[in-house]
């Protein structure tokens, strides 16, 4: 490992299980010298497993719904004491809509449910964004990244309303960064990860094909949550200080592919 992390203090949203992409980052993030809380809805903590994450990195737990202002209030004020200062880093690995749960289609969707899976899939990167600025919590040339999807450029039918709340998160990512840039020196992006095995991944109708298919169009091969977590290390890091309000697509090469060999060998008679 080259310790490109050390010293640096911060935040991770979103570890459920040793699946999920935050839990990947938690462990690299550990690696390479980096000290930071952990974070996720208090309704998680009981699901998931997020204290033997916790116990492996030597970091603490403080729960907290990313859409409730005052638990992020909470959280931040926390974070500080624990790691004794201001922040370097923030992960928002976040995602979830009720209408995909509820199995909804797209030209059905329910807007109660639509309304509360943009609270927390894209407004609540805002929030996040909002109360960190506002407390001034974050080192200059500190990094925050969150997480998104291709279907927020391109339509993938079963992707549902996530689409949109993709959409929203990256310019979430562009407006605030401006901002975070101008008045405290602070990069804000946005990874958007190849199709990845996770509970949220796997909630998407018709994943497994999906998967494959992406696989066959990458000419590297699907990224992983593990190379996912190498990824946003290196956002994290001192190498990238000049990257800001990107959307940064970390596919293996997917988003820029029309159509591959093995795609037409499928279809060929
Ligand atoms: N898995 C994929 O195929 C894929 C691809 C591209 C992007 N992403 C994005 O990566 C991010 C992480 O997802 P993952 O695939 O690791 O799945 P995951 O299910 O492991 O993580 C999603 C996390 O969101 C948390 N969460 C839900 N509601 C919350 C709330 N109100 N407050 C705080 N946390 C809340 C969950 O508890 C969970 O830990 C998401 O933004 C997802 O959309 C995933």
């Amino acid at each position: 490992m080259y310790n490109l992390l050390k010293g640096k203090k911060g935040i991770i949203f979103g570890a459920l299980d040793e699946n999920s992409i935050a839990w990947k980052t938690a462990e690299r993030v550990f690696e390479e010298g980096g000290k930071f809380v952990l974070t996720n809805a208090p309704i998680a903590m009981r699901m998931g497993k997020i204290n033997e994450l916790a116990q492996k990195t030597g970091a603490e737990i403080i729960p907290a719904d990313a859409t409730n202002i005052d638990d992020l209030q909470n959280l931040v004020t926390k974070a500080m004491e624990i790691l004794g200062g201001k922040l370097d880093f923030v992960l928002h690995s976040i995602g979830m809509s009720v209408n995909v749960r509820k199995n909804i289609p797209y030209t059905e969707s329910n807007y109660d449910f639509t309304l509360k899976g943009w609270d927390v899939s894209a407004l609540s990167f805002h929030k996040v964004c909002q109360v960190l600025y506002k407390n001034d919590a974050m080192n200059p040339w500190g990094s925050i990244v969150a997480l998104t999807y291709m279907a927020a450029q391109r339509t993938f039918p079963d992707y549902n309303d996530m689409a949109d709340n993709k959409a929203y998160l990256e310019s979430i990512a562009r407006s605030f960064g401006y901002f975070f840039g101008k008045d405290k020196k602070v990069r804000v992006n946005t990874i958007s990860q190849s199709p990845t095995p996770t509970t949220a991944g796997q909630g998407v109708k018709g994943f497994d094909g999906f998967i494959s298919y992406a696989e066959k169009m990458s000419p590297l091969g699907n990224a992983t949550a593990q190379e996912c977590a190498d990824y946003t290390v290196s956002l994290f890091s001192d190498l990238t200080r000049k990257v800001t309000m990107q959307n940064l697509f970390h596919d293996g090469g997917f988003s820029n592919v029309g159509v591959s060999q093995e795609v037409i060998e499928q279809f060929s008679k």
